[in-house]
């Protein structure tokens, strides 16, 4: 598989990367860093950090995009992460700089290179990839396959009670992505809270491998552990990036979905960057309302994965 990743590195991205950067026959052609989680360049550093603990250092080019989302003011997360994103730990700077070029550029030039080659998989708030889409609208058709993590599935949020951070942040990317025609796959929030979950004895687990990459994740996953106690009341750590990460690159840890009609709300007041996910017990939109618009599925929505299969992926990506 050839993969582009799209990230705010920080917590759970950075395990997601994990994942892909030591899984045989994956290879990770480009990161590309969005603003989100901590500080636009603090991502950068995070990913780079990540390759070199993978052992993938000087490998991978990484590229810096969007420092703000296309119309709202950046929204920060180091309420989940800290302040560097990886609980404070004070990792040394990597030797690996950012590459020259620019992520939408990069993302439209290396679908179009190769086109029905390249997965992409986004794990941040999607100006990079809403751009890329504006600079050429036909990287859709040309993607191989679009793996998101974003949005709910008729699910509570985790910024606000309608909507997840991802879609949150960037509402009118999110929208302009999901209406360009990718073959799209989204892992929600929902979902994460169904079956992203490691437990404590699973990281504990993780932790007594005792490797350099354990002990990075364990260091890492610190503040997030810490903040699903305290305000999720969760016995565990919650894992969006790196379940999307191992299901996109393993199909067969994926139990149960569905193809579903999804847009993102951009205007509501109480519903900014909801995504709205068609459900089966609705009435047809024509015997509901019938101004409202017909609408068809133009997505997958994961609704059940293997979460053992899930926690030994990550597993496998710390020995
Ligand atoms: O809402 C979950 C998303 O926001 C994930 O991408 C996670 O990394 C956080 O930033
Ligand atoms: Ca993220």
């Amino acid at each position: 598989m050839r993969l582009i990743i799209d990230t705010d590195t920080a917590g759970d991205d950075v395990f997601s990367l994990m994942i892909a950067l030591t899984r045989a026959g994956v290879s990770v052609e480009a990161i590309t860093i969005a603003h989100g989680n901590v500080g636009f360049a603090q991502h950068a550093e995070n990913a780079l950090a990540t390759l070199e603990v993978c052992g993938r250092a000087g490998e991978v080019p990484v590229y810096l995009g969007a420092e703000r989302p296309l119309s709202r003011t950046p929204l920060a997360a180091t309420y989940v992460f800290g302040a560097d994103g990886m609980s404070d730990a004070g990792f040394p700077r990597a030797a690996q700089r950012p590459a020259p070029g620019e992520a939408a550029d990069q993302i439209v030039r290396r679908i179009m290179g190769a086109p029905g080659e390249i997965t992409l998989l986004t794990q941040a708030p999607l100006t990079n990839l809403a751009l890329a889409v504006m600079m050429e609208p036909r990287i859709a058709g040309a993607c191989r396959h679009l793996w998101i993590m974003g949005g709910t599935d008729n699910g509570v949020g985790n910024v606000t009670p309608a909507a997840e951070y991802n879609f949150y942040v960037d509402p009118e990317a999110a929208k302009i992505v999901l209406g360009a025609g990718f073959d799209v796959t989204l892992v929600t929030w929902t979902e994460t809270l169904r079956d992203g979950l490691f437990t404590l004895e699973q990281l504990a687990e993780l932790e007594a491998l005792d490797t350099p990459r354990s002990r990075f994740f364990t260091t890492v996953n610190r503040t997030s552990l810490a903040f699903a106690r305290k305000t999720q009341g969760l016995g565990g750590s919650l894992h969006p990036d790196a379940l999307t990460c191992a299901l996109a690159l393993d199909e067969a840890l994926i139990l149960d979905s569905d193809r579903c009609a999804v847009d993102v709300e951009t205007k509501g007041e109480l519903t900014r960057g909801y995504l709205s996910v068609s459900h089966p017990i609705l009435p047809d939109a024509e015997l509901a309302d019938p101004e409202l618009p017909r609408r068809q599925a133009n997505a997958r929505v994961i609704k059940s994965a293997n979460r053992a299969g899930f926690f030994a992926a990550m597993k496998a990506a710390l020995a």
